[in-house]
């Protein structure tokens, strides 16, 4: 199991997104987490294309790129010129979800698969071989800085089992309210990747969050 930090920039100082990354760059983060919303499936809009485009730019890690949008197909390839490496969908929005994780690995990206808090972990049973990630809400998303919810620990045992046997590689990955005492928790109970927003960018000293939050 890896223990990896993949730091959300929806919690960054948008006036200084240049500096924000280039002290991503330097820290301990090992992805950068963009979450991309469009205000029908979350009640929220972010950001998109361009900024993931400019902050490409001078980022020096992988790009993971949350989509919290009805309509991902037609914007696997965008996404994918815009400097996306990882491109993450939710299974409440996917009619037709394996021919949309084969579109976004056919684009060269690796894909996630997105669960609500109230979606199942059972649900992956026949694409978990197919994917490279699961991304756990451990929110109800679109907005930082909310309450975690506990059952999401039960969810990452859950899905680890699933995993296991299915001999299966996919990354756990959770999002949402993720701290040093959630953090701890979460890698204990086997999870790979902890993405984590208000946390870091509401420190004194981000750097040095994701130096603890990596080392919990
Ligand atoms: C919520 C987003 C999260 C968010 C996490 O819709 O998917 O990535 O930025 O924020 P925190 O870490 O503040 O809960
Ligand atoms: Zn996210």
């Amino acid at each position: 199991m890896s223990r990896l930090i993949s730091p959300s920039i929806l919690s960054a100082d948008f006036n200084n997104l240049g500096k924000e990354i280039l002290m991503l760059n330097q820290s301990e983060a090992d992805w950068i987490h963009f979450d991309v919303m469009d205000g029908v499936f979350v009640p929220n809009i972010s950001f998109g294309l361009p900024v993931i485009q400019h902050v490409k730019k001078i980022a020096t890690k992988p790009l993971d790129v949350h989509l919290m949008i009805i309509n991902p197909d037609p914007f696997i390839k965008p996404f994918r010129d815009s400097g996306a490496d990882m491109l993450t969908v939710h299974y409440e929005v996917c009619n037709h979800l394996h021919r949309t994780v084969s579109a976004i690995r056919q684009e060269g990206m690796k894909a996630g698969v997105c669960l609500n808090p109230a979606t199942p972990v059972h649900l992956l049973e026949d694409i978990i071989n197919d994917i490279d990630l699961v991304l756990l809400m451990s929110v109800n998303p679109g907005f930082g800085g909310q309450k975690f919810i506990q059952n999401t620990y039960q969810k990452v045992i859950r899905l680890r089992r699933l995993i296991e046997e299915k001999q299966a590689t996919a990354l756990i990955e959770i999002d949402g309210g993720v701290n040093l005492e959630t953090g701890k928790l979460l890698f204990e109970a086997g999870a790979d990747v902890l993405v984590a927003g208000s946390f870091v960018f509401g420190a004194k000293d981000p750097m040095m969050t994701i130096h603890q939050l990596k080392n919990v």
